[in-house]
């Protein structure tokens, strides 16, 4: 299909002109049975969720918005390193077909020039303590213009068009990531979370640096230190306390 590379990622494609969110359509597909790499991809989202409740901006056929399905053998608290290793093939995938250099702020924004041009969304099915299904959403902006955004994301929002001064092939750049990220996850389901946690903080920006963790329960000011096993992260304070962060926003000075 497309001249794809994979075994199994991308061969079962859900395409929809217009959804509320892919990632509805991939819970509702995971939950009947889907197989390991069924994706759902969709030329707009109305209703694109983004992490912490947020509303994930979609606008027709300007990006890719896809969600996609794997059934790993892995206990529920490693799953947040799928999160890393989607945020690590978009990357490579970024780099493929296009000139510019994207980096990753903790856990799955991904960057260019500092501001944000990926979005990553991993929901869990499990049943008692198994995942029965992962399902990583992955927005990516490519051809919208500045102009296309909303007055209030333009200083916070890119796309790769804008970066890089040239019109993107989607198609391009969708078949890049299939074969980037099976390629990761078979290597993670062979050797572990090494080889992902290595490549993932030689494309991260925060490590080393000073940054304000907002979490749900507040904030935490201090020094990244890295990446636990577990894909969480790990602040040291200004009194040399080191605090692991799961989910939060991240601030960088
Ligand atoms: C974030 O940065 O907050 C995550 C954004 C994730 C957006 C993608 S687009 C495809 C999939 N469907 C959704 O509704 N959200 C994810």
């Amino acid at each position: 299909r497309f001249g794809l590379k994979t075994k199994f990622l991308g061969q079962s494609i859900h395409y929809e002109e217009s959804v509320e969110s892919t990632q509805k359509i991939a819970h509702r597909l995971a939950y009947d049975q889907a197989a390991e790499g069924t994706v759902v991809v969709a030329e707009e989202q109305v209703a694109g969720r983004g992490r912490m409740d947020r509303v994930w901006h979609s606008p027709k056929y300007t990006g890719v918005w896809m969600s996609i399905i794997l059934r790993p053998n892995i206990p529920i608290p490693k799953a947040p390193q799928l999160t890393l290793l989607a945020a690590v093939a978009v990357v490579q995938a970024i780099e493929e077909v296009t000139t510019v250099t994207p980096q990753i702020k903790w856990p799955n924004d991904i960057l260019i020039n500092g501001k944000k041009v990926t979005g990553i969304l991993t929901e869990l099915q499990a049943e008692a303590d198994r995942i029965n299904s992962v399902i990583i959403g992955i927005g990516i902006n490519v051809n919208q213009q500045m102009e296309d955004y909303p007055e209030e994301l333009r200083t916070i929002a890119t796309s790769l068009s804008i970066e890089s001064g040239k019109r993107i092939n989607r198609a391009d750049l969708i078949r890049s990531a299939f074969n980037r990220l099976e390629h990761l996850y078979e290597l993670y389901l062979e050797k572990g979370f090494l080889p992902i946690k290595l490549l993932w903080e030689s494309y991260a920006i925060s490590i080393g640096k000073m940054i304000t963790a907002r979490t749900l329960s507040g904030s935490i000011r201090g020094r990244a230190l890295g990446i636990t096993e577990d894909g969480v992260l790990k602040i040291e304070d200004t009194e040399g306390i080191v605090h692991q962060v799961y989910s939060a926003d991240i601030e960088l000075e």
